[in-house]
């Protein structure tokens, strides 16, 4: 199997890699498994007064595919309201880094992960809306 550049590139120097105190009101936590392979994603955003996430970080216990799918959507995350980090499709993902086929089911990961983070901050900010699946 070959893998592009920039999937090497984020897999070898991943970005955004850590964590937040997860006691900071302006963080929130998506954590994700991949039933498949047991492997978990955890990203956290860190979200300021308008809504727009101005910072996050990841730590993936995973797959090459996994991590560099982490890096990158700690990248694309940055700067976007919750509403457009919602827009980021693991396709897109996929697309960025050329994943193979087999190799799919990483970026997915890293979509659910947004979306579970997303899911996260509207539990402790707005009552309600609750309900994105943590796991696929
Ligand atoms: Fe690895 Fe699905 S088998 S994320
Ligand atoms: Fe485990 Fe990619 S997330 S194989």
């Amino acid at each position: 199997m070959s893998y592009s550049d920039k999937l090497i590139d984020h897999y070898e120097n991943p970005r955004n890699v850590g964590t937040f105190d997860k006691d900071d009101d302006s963080v929130a936590t998506g954590m994700v498994g991949a039933p498949a392979c047991g492997d978990v994603m955890k990203l956290q955003i860190k979200v300021n007064a308008d809504g727009v996430i101005e910072d996050a970080k990841f730590k993936t216990y995973g797959c090459g595919s996994a991590i560099a799918s982490s890096s990158l959507v700690t990248e694309w995350v940055k700067g976007k309201t919750l509403e457009q980090a919602l827009d980021i499709k693991n396709t897109a993902i996929a697309e960025e880094l050329a994943l193979p086929p087999v190799k799919i089911h990483c970026s997915i990961l890293a979509e659910d992960a947004i979306k579970a983070a997303v899911a996260d901050y509207r539990s402790k900010h707005e009552a309600g809306e609750t309900d994105y699946p943590i796991c696929a």
